[in-house]
């Protein structure tokens, strides 16, 4: 275990395939701990890159990054913040948008400015937009930020997904449209394809930040760390990261 982790409580370690995995109390305690770790990957380091997952998992990371940008203790406006993916077809002034998702929880009140934001247009000119992401992303990314799909996504890097597939349209499976009614309403309201950081641009980051919570989750997190790693479930990939952290709840990663 690093010094940089003293105070986590890691239950489990594979040192030598770079996996660490930290199991919290509740959702609060993850954005606490999480955000600990991003201050300590990015802090120190003006110019920094990072790609900031939409979804619930993540808020509460942004929530205790967003009272330290507040309070002093962390300066995040010179950071580079990338968005994961969204919807095509949707804009910006739509409910369902995630880059004005990207644009609340992490954007506007980290104060990172519209030239420090890499954002997805799901109206434009999809394949430029996806070029153009990989193109600033080949500039290093320091840290991702993700949450877990049920089907084992990352992004919408959706089921079979490779190591190396690039920032591009995807359809969503079924799974996908399923967990995501729940933040529009129904399934109806769910679009059907998506831009999506690519896995061989997310596995690039210095370091992963793999955040799991609910009951809902414990199987396909088990699937992750335990199963083949394959492309049928993406973030198994993640093995064979050199530096990842994963912060579950007890309900997705039980004692
Ligand atoms: P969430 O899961 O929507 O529950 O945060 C992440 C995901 O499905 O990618």
């Amino acid at each position: 275990m690093r010094a940089s982790m003293t105070g986590l409580m890691p239950v489990l370690s594979f040192p030598s395939m770079g996996l660490r995995i930290v199991r919290v109390a509740d959702p609060v305690e993850l954005g606490r701990i999480a955000a600990d770790l991003v201050v300590e990957t990015l802090g120190a380091r003006g110019s920094a890159a990072f790609v900031a997952a939409t979804g619930a998992t993540p808020m509460p990371v942004y929530a205790d990054l967003a009272a330290r940008a507040r309070d002093g203790s962390f300066d995040a406006s010179t950071l580079r913040a990338f968005q994961l993916d969204e919807y095509v077809g949707i804009s910006r002034t739509d409910r369902r948008s995630l880059t004005a998702w990207f644009d609340r929880s992490v954007a506007a009140p980290l104060g990172i400015d519209d030239e420090r934001a890499v954002r997805f247009d799901g109206m434009a000119d999809l394949v430029e937009g996806c070029r153009r992401y990989d193109a600033v992303a080949a500039g290093g990314l320091d840290l991702a930020i993700l949450g877990l799909g049920p089907n084992g996504h990352l992004g919408f890097n959706e089921p079979p997904t490779g190591p190396r597939a690039p920032t591009r349209v995807v359809h969503l499976t079924p799974a996908s449209v399923r967990s995501n009614a729940r933040y529009w309403g129904s399934e109806d309201d769910v679009p059907r394809r998506a831009i999506t950081a690519g896995m061989a641009q997310l596995l690039s980051a210095g370091r992963v930040l793999l955040l799991v919570t609910g009951p809902h989750k414990r199987d396909i997190l088990d699937a992750v760390l335990h199963g083949p790693v394959s492309d049928d479930v993406p973030a198994s990939h993640l093995r064979r990261h050199p530096d990842v952290v994963v912060i579950a709840d007890v309900a997705a990663l039980p004692p």
